[in-house]
Parts: C-alpha cells; structure tokens; sequence
C-alpha cells in the first residue's frame, strides 16, 4: 500500500511574515490527518525558518533545489549536505521551470538527484512534456526520456528512494487542470515502465501529480489508482486551499472522524 504525499511548492514567494501566518495555519490543521505524508518546498532563505516552526509537526521540510556537487568552490551553490543540516528530507529535482528558466538538461538533472540520493535526501524528480510535445505525441518518449536519465546515472534501485512528479508543463500556473485520466494514463505508463525492470519498486513508488492543483480538483486526480497525491504550486501558498487538498488526500472517511 503506498501512502499519499501532498507536497507544497512554494517557488520564489514568500517573506518571514506570510511564511510564518502560512505555517501556523497548516501544521495544526494537518496534526489530525495521520493517514498521508505532507511536505512544504521552501525557498534556501527560509529554511531555518521553516525547520524551527515545523519542529514537531507532521509536515517534512523540502526544498526546491540541490547543487550537483558536493562542496567547495561553486559559488551560490547550495550543498545535499547542507539541505541535511537544516533537516531538510525532500528536495524537488529536475522541476521544469529549472530546465526551462535555468538550463537544467537531463544529465544535470541526474547529477543532482545522485547528490541528494547520496545524502539520503529524497528526490523528488519532476518529469512533464510541453504542450508542443503532447501535441506531436511525444508524452511518453519525453517522460521516458527524462527518467531513463536517471536511470542510467544512479540504477533503478535509486528510484526506490524517490517520488516521481509527473508535472506535464502545460499544466504548470496555468490553471488548465490535466483531467484524472490523462494524469492517471502517464502516471500508469510510469509505473508500467519501472516494472519492466522491478514490479515491486514500481508497486511501491509514490507518483504524484503536478500542474493546476486545487481543493476544486484534487479528490478526482487523487481517486486514480496511480495518482499518489500532489506537488502543489500556487494552491501551497493559500492556507485554506492547501489544507483543504490534504484533506482530499486522507478521504472523506478520516475528515468525518477528526
Ligand atoms: P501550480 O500548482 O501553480 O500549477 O504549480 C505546479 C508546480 O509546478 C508544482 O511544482
């Protein structure tokens, strides 16, 4: 049985103060819902920040990035070993405003899930096409692509200590929702692809779905059988609509009874 995953990415946004209200809200409205994992993505500034406030919560701290290498000199790099001594468990990997926006190929990509695998962070490796690839019908070979990357840089068995976010890039900040089932056709063909290779790690890898996440959507993408939870973007920054997508995670039956 794999448990749910709900994850917020807050990207660039934030300040001490809306960082701190954001916090206070969610932890104690998450303290009742046992039956899932939650996490916050937060910018470096803030990780003491939020390290301190989550102390004792049920919500892992994460962040958005890793620097492939693993110390020394590379300027504004930001080390796995650092993320670890600010208790950071996830780190977001090959998400694709990174490839986009800051050049991040795949092979960059799989240096930098090595490097967090390494210092037994977990990865959560972003795969997605664009618009343009879906379009041509290269949804499948683009996400195969993006994984096989990895692959071949740190074996299948690493994808064990992985969550996989399948994040199709149309979907990202746009408000255009993939439906349950065109997210549960790619997050299946994930899964299908890692068993070829190891049923039970595919059994047992959390794939999560990225792009448009609302409390309006969230229980239909989380009903699909291979749709492991969520990796929230703007929906992370609201209080409300976070913890109201948590909830869709746990389901109606632990709401009724917290
Ligand atoms: P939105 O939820 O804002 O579409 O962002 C999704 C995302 O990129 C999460 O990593």
């Amino acid at each position: 049985m794999r448990t749910k995953l709900v994850a917020g990415n807050w990207k660039m946004n934030g300040n001490l103060a809306s960082n701190q209200a954001l916090l206070e809200a969610v932890i104690p409205a998450l303290a009742p819902l046992k039956r899932a994992n939650y996490a916050v993505c937060v910018p470096f500034p803030y990780l003491a920040q939020a390290q301190h406030t989550l102390r004792g919560s049920n919500v892992a701290l994460g962040t958005q990035d890793v620097c492939q290498f693993d110390g020394g000199a590379y300027t504004g790099g930001v080390s796995a070993a650092m993320l670890v001594d600010f208790g950071c468990r996830y780190v977001i990997v090959g998400h694709s405003e990174r490839r986009s926006a800051f050049g991040e190929s795949d092979e960059v990509v799989a240096f930098k899930f090595a490097a967090a695998i390494k210092h037994r962070l977990t990865p959560i490796l972003c795969v997605g096409e664009t618009l343009a690839e879906r379009e041509s019908g290269l949804t499948e070979a683009v996400v195969a692509r993006q994984l096989d990357a990895v692959v071949k840089r740190c074996s299948l068995a690493a994808l064990g200590q992985c969550v996989i976010a399948y994040e199709p890039v149309w979907a990202i900040g746009t408000g255009r929702t993939a439906t349950p089932q065109q997210a549960q056709a790619v997050h299946a063909t994930i899964r299908a692809r890692v068993a070829a290779a190891d049923r039970r790690l595919a059994d047992e890898l959390v794939i999560l779905y990225g792009g448009s996440v609302k409390a309006a959507n969230a229980a239909q993408l989380f009903a699909m059988p291979d749709v492991d939870g969520g990796l929230i973007g703007g929906a992370s920054l609201a209080a409300d609509e976070f913890i109201a997508i948590c909830r869709a995670a746990v389901g109606a039956e632990e709401i009724v009874r917290a």
